[in-house]
This record gives C-alpha cells, structure tokens and sequence, in this order.
C-alpha cells in the first residue's frame, strides 16, 4: 500500500475539472515576444510591465554586483546573509517610498506572509479583502488573529465588520492596491479612512502597482493621495523592478520590529545580492523614464475599450492587468489553447486562483507590446462569441 496513492486521485479529480495545472517552459528572456515549446509566441502573460526583465543595464548591474559581492547569500540576514546591496536598495527604496525605513525581503510572497504574522496575533482580528493575493490571506493565517474576509472591495461591509472589533487587542486591515486577477483598485481612501476611525493598522500591497501607478511610480497609494494613511506599505521587485524579492517600506520602528520578527526575514537565506543590485538599477528606470508607464497605463485604456467595443467583459479593470471573464474553467482553458495555436499567450487563470465561475483570460500588458501586437491580439480576439 502506497501512502501517497491519494495524489494520484486527487491529481485524476483535477484533470475532470479542467483544473489541473502543466508548466509551460519558456527558452530564452522574458519579452513581450517569447519561446514556450520552441515556438514564438506573443507573451501577455507576463508581470514584466515595464519590460525590464531583460533590460541590458539591470543585467550589467547584475554582472557588477556578483563581481563584488558573488552569488550566493550563504545566511541569513541576521547572521551574514545582509549585504552592501541589500542595504543600498533598503535606503534607495525609503527614499523613493519618502518613508523612514524600508526592509528588503527574498520573495513577495514572504514579505507579506512574515509582516502580516509579525504584526498580529492571538487576541487581534486581521480584515482582508475577498480577493486578496494568497500570500496575503496565508499570512492571515500563520499569524493566529482572527480572520475577518470582506466582500470585494466593499467598504460598507468592512466598516460594519469594524464596528463589532472592540474586544480585540489590535486590529490590521490587508489589501491588494492593484488586484492581481481582476486588474481593479481597491478604495483606499475608504480603507484609510475606515482605519483611522477605528483604530486599525492598513497594510496595502503594491504587488502590481509599484513602478506603474502615481505620479511618481510608488503606486495606487501615491495615485489616490493617501499615502501618509497607509501604514505598512509593501512591494515586490519581481514584477515591474524586472527582479525577484519584495520589501515593506514604513516607519523605522515597523522595520527594526520586522528584522526581529518577521520570521521569513530571521529564517531565510537572505535572496542574491545581485538581485537587489538590479532592482536597484530598475528603480532608476522609474525615476527616469516616467514615459514608461504614463504610455503602458494609456495603451491598456485603450485596448480595454477596444475590448469592451467588440463584446468583450473586462469587469472592473482599470490598469494594465486586463482579465476576459468568460465563467468556465473548461471555456477559459478552450479560449486560450485556440489563442496560441494563432500566436498568442493568454493565460487561462481558473479556480482556486479566482472563485468558482469567475474563470478567466488574464492579459497583462507591458512597456515592451506595440501598437501591432495589440492589434494583433484584438484582431484575434475578435467579437465575443455569441455577441452577433
Ligand atoms: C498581489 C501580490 N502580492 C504578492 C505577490 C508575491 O510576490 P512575489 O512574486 O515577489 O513573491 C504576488 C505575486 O504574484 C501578488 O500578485
């Protein structure tokens, strides 16, 4: 008797339903045109959206950083793990943040999950939003509060959930600032608002808007003006910093309590420096080319009203992050194999990732499409089926 034979039912129950999941191997550099299989295609499923994954100079960056400092972090960064690099971008990212502090993190995911648990516990309630990223509501979880989840995007519910918090010690709302499938905002005047009345912690991740929303490219917090309001602010490096890592940026008694606490930051390997050296040189990108992402936002404005002209639901998305509802998982996985037998990678993003029934494409547009690959997607895409 195998112990593990239960996967194998388990893995056979996926496939019923279309939910099974396959990697797909990409040869060469994420671009907006990209090889999967040994075949090109047109890559509208990437998170590179200002198309520095591939960029020459965070590349030379790289190369100069592991001249110094090597690959390899060997430690933790409470034991020897904490580089020159590290410690440049921690600095380069509060003063881009205007915060007093900032604390760079090996993953998104674990900047998340560990700040959420550091900051909340037995005896606190956490808030998070319906739609939440999953490292978000993992770190809900890890952190033993109790977990209140509001329906999407709804601040009536969420003040009313609010009003019942007395008994509890502390209190954290978490919340995408860009949602990750749906492409929307979240409201967070109304989250920052909601916080000051009663007393709450606001964590806002910045996941999909670091580097693309606010005038200055710090995000959606920038973009509605309430970043002073907004208490934990983190971020990620592996999207539009074309890196990999994630830092929360705050005030320094937040941070120093995060570098003892945050247990992904004190029980990890701490990630290369050279890949802080290329968030670093990416960050200059933003600073510099704010072209980049004024052009990206107006291209996905247009091509969602191009999209919606020609029958096609993109629920409420509002930045580059476009999704096609199309409800099924088996209609959603059908749309995108006939879209990349005629050159285009859409992904097909299906429950658990979205609720059930809410089966989608994600098109995720970046500073590396052009007007004729957009064209192309739309001529492809054509009207929705069944709109005549
Ligand atoms: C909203 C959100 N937060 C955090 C993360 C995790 O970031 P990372 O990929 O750097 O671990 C993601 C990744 O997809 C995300 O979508």
């Amino acid at each position: 008797m195998n112990p593990l034979s239960w996967i194998d039912d388990e893995l056979a129950a996926l496939e019923r339903q279309q939910l099974r999941r396959r990697r797909l191997m990409r040869g060469g550099p994420q671009t907006a045109r990209l090889s999967i299989d040994g075949r090109e295609l047109i890559n509208f499923g990437s998170n590179d959206y200002l198309g520095l994954a591939a960029d020459a100079r965070l590349a030379h960056a790289v190369a100069e950083a592991i001249r110094h400092e090597g690959w390899g972090s060997g430690a933790s960064p409470l034991i020897t793990g904490h580089a020159t690099a590290h410690e440049r971008l921690a600095r380069r990212l509060a003063e881009f943040e205007g915060t007093e502090a900032a604390l760079v993190f090996s993953s998104g995911f674990a900047a998340n999950a560990g700040t959420i648990a550091a900051l909340v516990g037995p005896g606190d309630v956490v808030y998070g939003d319906r739609n939440n990223h999953a490292s978000l509501f993992d770190g809900c979880r890890l952190s033993r509060a109790d977990v209140r989840v509001y329906p999407h995007a709804d601040g009536e519910r969420l003040a009313s959930l609010l009003a019942e918090s007395g008994g509890y010690r502390r209190r954290l709302i978490v919340t995408d600032a860009l949602f990750s499938m749906d492409g929307d905002l979240a409201p967070l005047a109304d989250l920052a608002d909601l916080a000051a009345r009663y007393d709450a912690m606001l964590l806002v991740d910045e996941a999909h808007a670091t580097g693309v929303f606010g005038q200055h490219g710090r995000g959606v917090a920038e973009h509605f003006g309430v970043e002073e309001r907004v208490h934990v602010r983190v971020g990620t490096l592996s999207k539009a910093l074309g890196s990999v890592g994630g830092f929360v940026a705050g005030s320094r008694s937040l941070v120093e309590w995060l570098v003892n606490r945050a247990r992904p930051y004190v029980f990890s390997t701490a990630g290369p420096a050279a890949a802080a050296a290329a968030a670093l040189a990416a960050l200059d990108v933003v600073c510099h080319e704010p072209q980049r992402r004024r052009q990206l936002l107006a291209r996905a404005e247009a091509l969602r009203s191009a999209l919606v002209r020609q029958g096609w639901n993109t629920g409420d998305s509002a930045s580059q992050i476009i999704p096609l509802v199309v409800g099924g998982a088996e209609r959603a996985v059908t749309l995108s194999a006939q879209l990349r037998e005629r050159g285009l990678f859409v992904p097909a993003i299906r429950p658990p990732t979205v609720p059930e029934g809410e089966a989608c494409l994600r098109i995720s547009l970046t500073a590396g499409h052009t007007e004729e690959m957009i064209a192309a997607l739309l001529a492809t895409l054509g009207r929705r089926p069944g709109e005549g």
